[in-house]
């Protein structure tokens, strides 16, 4: 059985590694990784590969950045010519990027069956571009890959059949577990010459908060406070440094003693960095989960998640990008250490062999 797998922008490297690891094991399947290249730096693509072990992509469409359309199209014209060429038995996607809708319209109209893995979350906030990838994903896929039990009912409510809903765990999650003591060897909290638990960690790249100068100035205006209390560690996504430098930002930060600003980092490096932290503030999701795992203090600097369970039983509290709200609950977490939470059902470490286990079941059983 040859099973296509598509990674394409950083956050989905973590998540399809298990699974490969996993196909890999075994005999019947034959799993092809295929690269997009929406990702293309060597800090946001192939320091991933080598920190988690990943195989090189046997496939590459090196489709690069541009508009949503231009990078959607780009990526479905040439994934069809390799879909015609290769005719896999499936077609698996991750997580929520333009790679992963693109590639998903692409396989459901060539007949091709097609499995979603980290289904159903939703934000329900149609201005993001991930919702709107999460809607088209599940809606053409044949089988749906769930983090949690409040996506099964999303998916429910959207009219897909219960059979084609599987609720699994978290294969981010089996990366973190697994990358743990790897992550110890990391020396990266020594060269940013900080101390555990005496430094907060910050990431921000959504468009909604850093495209536009007053969410940007509004959420450096709470780190020039927060930076006032404790060392900020902040590694800049390649679309916010551009939005700082456009918006005129760059001296303001430099201002700032107790800004630790860097590239950004390998997975290990920002796995140890997280695990030390005195909290997380962060726009990403897998961070929401991750931190939830690790028990660390995560404010989430939107005004919605489609990780409610991170909010619900996890470390995640919800503060948008108001430097009021933001300030209020740092500290709150400085003065009374913040949520610890508990882990959710499934994230395990086993998410990667149950999906393999249904694929493998499924295609045995001639559904697949
Ligand atoms: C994408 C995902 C987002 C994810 C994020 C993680 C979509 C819609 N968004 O957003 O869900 O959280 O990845 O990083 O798929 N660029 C580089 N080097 C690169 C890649 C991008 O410099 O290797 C720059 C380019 O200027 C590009 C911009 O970053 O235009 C944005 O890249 P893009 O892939 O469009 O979206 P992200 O903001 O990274």
């Amino acid at each position: 059985m040859k099973v296509i797998t598509v990674t394409g922008a950083r956050p989905n490297m973590m998540k399809v590694s298990p699974l490969i690891d996993e196909m890999r094991r075994h005999k019947g399947l034959n799993p092809i990784l295929l690269h997009t290249g929406q990702h293309y730096d060597e800090k946001m693509s192939k320091v991933f590969f080598d920190d988690l072990s990943l195989p090189e992509p046997d496939i590459y469409l090196g489709v690069g950045s541009g508009s949503h359309a231009e990078q959607a199209a780009r990526v479905m014209v040439k994934f069809e010519k390799v879909l015609l060429s290769e005719r896999p038995d499936m077609v698996l996607v991750v997580g929520d990027v333009n790679s992963t809708m693109a590639c998903a319209i692409t396989a459901a109209k060539l007949h091709i069956p097609l499995a979603h893995v980290e289904a159903g979350l939703r934000s329900f906030d149609r201005r993001m571009p991930e919702e709107v990838n999460r809607i088209i994903t599940d809606s053409v896929s044949d089988y749906l890959f769930t983090t949690s039990e409040d996506a099964n009912v999303n998916l429910k409510r959207e009219g897909i059949s219960d059979d084609k809903i599987f609720f699994v765990g978290n294969v981010m999650i089996d990366t973190l577990l697994r990358h743990l003591r790897g992550a110890e060897m990391s020396d990266i909290i020594h060269r940013l010459n900080v101390k555990e638990r005496e430094y907060a960690l910050l990431t921000v790249h959504r468009p909604s908060n850093v495209d536009g100068k007053d969410s940007l100035g509004e959420i450096l205006d709470a780190l020039l406070y927060i930076q006032n209390k404790i060392k900020v560690i902040f590694p800049l996504h390649p679309r916010t440094l551009k939005m700082i430098k456009e918006h005129g930002f760059l001296s303001f930060m430099r201002d700032m003693k107790n800004l630790i600003t860097v590239d950004p980092l390998g997975y290990l490096e920002f796995l140890r960095l997280m695990n030390y932290a005195r909290f997380v503030l962060t726009d990403s999701g897998g961070i929401q989960e991750e931190t939830t795992i690790l028990k660390i203090p995560c404010l989430t600097l939107r005004e919605n998640t489609e990780r409610p369970v991170t909010v619900t039983e996890g470390t995640n509290v919800i503060v948008g990008n108001c430097k009021d709200r933001i300030i209020k609950e740092v500290e709150n977490i400085l003065n009374n250490g913040g949520k610890t939470g508990r882990i959710p059902q499934l994230w395990d470490g086993k998410a990667a062999e149950r999906i393999v286990d249904i694929i493998v079941r499924k295609a045995t059983d001639g559904h697949g």
